[in-house]
């Protein structure tokens, strides 16, 4: 970080304030506005934080007009291509990708992780079957903090290691028992001589009774599906993970407090909500009825979204969302769905959201999440569990940020204030009075 230049305030009866223009590496530059307040009681103003940065960061980049997204600057077009999903959590993690024997020692320390103390397994009985399970996945992982009591201190750097890898392991396992939960069927514990994505396949869909076999081809779909998520800088969850660390809370419970906010529909909880917005279209007619679902999209007042569509940075195609496309394309070619209604439905409508003034004019493009449904449908994934999946792969995420934030010298805890427009002071009339 360094001075660029300075931003001077005009404010009030001709009083002018100056502050520090700072630079990165790429990307806008920032007005550091830290003594604003200080200097003149007053206070900046910006809900959603649509010009904030919260924080200056070295792990992930976006450029919102260009559709870029690069992971401690690698494109996520090469690492997608090019790398598997602990070969990326590594990069995010500590900086740059492993070289063969740091990435042989990471894999087997992360897979020797993979099993949960067994009283957790009691925790999965307390809820409904038909709980949802992002439900089930908050109360679990804030849970771990109550077993895991040798790598709760944030400020010992071995126990914060610890925790990181002890929930980079223990996210498949968790979210494969809160599938089989669900289904009624028995937990299927870890194999650790199975690769990361294909030992989470395994615990979803094998069944003691009968033999398991992995099919490279959608394990390899989904270990991109989980790079494609790992982490996305500043966005509401991980703010969420910072937010809550920065008060000095566990790993466990901060990672908790993220898979909270990632369930919302307007964030990770979008892909769900688009596979069952193609699946209602579907019903309505498909293809043959697209218009009239569009012309709800535009009515303000029917409060229909086009789910997967939109974000705040991306001005632009997401590139995740390309990658995803082609992804589902694979699988559905792998499996001879390639006549997937679904499928054809969803490029229907990418195709006339890319042209329709509508969408044009406000730059909603398709995001990470309107794909990512199809293609895990095709992989057998229930759509309940999609955002579960999601929260998986960014825990990554989460933790590097985390991790970050506890290592930054400037690290306070996060307290925002507020414009307040409430009441004045006034007296309380006693209630016979009133
Ligand atoms: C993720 O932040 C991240 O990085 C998130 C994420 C990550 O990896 O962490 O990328 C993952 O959360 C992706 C986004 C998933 N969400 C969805 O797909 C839900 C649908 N999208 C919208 O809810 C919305 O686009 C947001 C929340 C994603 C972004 O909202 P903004 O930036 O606050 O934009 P906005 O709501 O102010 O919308 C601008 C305009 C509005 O119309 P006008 O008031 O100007 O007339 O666009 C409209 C909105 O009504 N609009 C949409 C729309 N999204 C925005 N209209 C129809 N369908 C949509 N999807």
């Amino acid at each position: 970080m360094r001075q660029s230049g300075k931003a001077v305030l005009n404010y009030g009866e001709g009083k002018m304030v100056e502050f520090p223009v700072l630079g990165g590496t790429i990307g806008p530059e920032v007005v550091d506005i830290r003594t604003l307040y200080g200097k003149t009681g007053m206070f900046t103003y910006d809900p959603g934080f649509l010009s904030t940065a919260s924080t200056q960061s070295t792990i992930t980049y976006i450029d919102g007009d260009q559709g870029i997204l690069l992971y401690r600057g690698y494109p996520i077009e090469q690492l997608a291509v090019s790398c598997d999903f602990l070969e990326v959590a590594y990069l995010i993690l500590f900086g740059d990708l492993p070289d063969r024997q740091q990435r042989d020692k990471f894999v087997q320390t992360v897979m020797r992780h993979t099993m949960v103390h067994d009283q957790i397994n009691r925790f999965f009985t307390g809820f409904r079957r038909d709980a949802h399970p992002m439900a089930v996945m908050v109360g679990v992982v804030g849970a771990l903090s109550a077993f895991y009591h040798d790598s709760l201190d944030i400020n010992d750097p071995r126990q914060r290691e610890v925790a990181a890898y002890r929930l980079i392991a223990k996210m498949p396992t968790l979210t494969a028992m809160a599938y089989k939960y669900s289904i009624g069927l028995p937990f299927v514990y870890p194999r650790n001589n199975l690769g990361y994505s294909a030992n989470f396949m395994r615990m979803m869909f094998s069944v003691p009774a009968e033999d398991y076999t992995v099919n490279e081809v959608l394990v390899r779909a989904l270990d991109r599906i989980l790079i494609l998520h790992a982490d996305h800088e500043q966005n509401a969850s991980t703010s969420t993970v910072r937010l809550a660390g920065s008060s000095g809370a566990n790993p466990f419970a901060c990672i908790a407090s993220g898979i909270a906010c990632l369930w919302g529909p307007a964030h990770g909880g979008a892909n769900e909500a688009a596979l069952n917005m193609l699946e209602d279209v579907q019903k309505q007619g498909g293809v043959a009825r697209i218009g009239e679902f569009i012309a709800r999209v535009k009515d303000k007042n029917s409060g229909a979204k086009l789910m997967g569509f939109g974000h705040r940075v991306y001005k632009n195609y997401d590139p995740r969302a390309k990658l995803m496309r082609e992804t589902t394309y694979e699988v559905l070619s792998e499996l001879g769905l390639g006549d997937d209604p679904l499928f054809k439905l969803a490029m229907a409508l990418e195709k006339i959201a890319l042209e329709d003034e509508y969408f044009v004019s406000r730059k909603l493009y398709p995001n990470v999440d309107f794909y990512s449904g199809i293609v895990q449908r095709a992989l057998g994934i229930p759509t309940s569990m999609f955002t579960c999946i999601f929260a998986l792969a960014r825990t990554v995420g989460w933790i590097a940020q985390w991790n970050e934030m506890i290592s930054d010298p400037d690290q306070k805890i996060g307290r925002p204030r507020q414009l307040y427009t409430g009441a004045a002071r006034r007296d309380v009339v006693p209630i016979e009075k009133r």
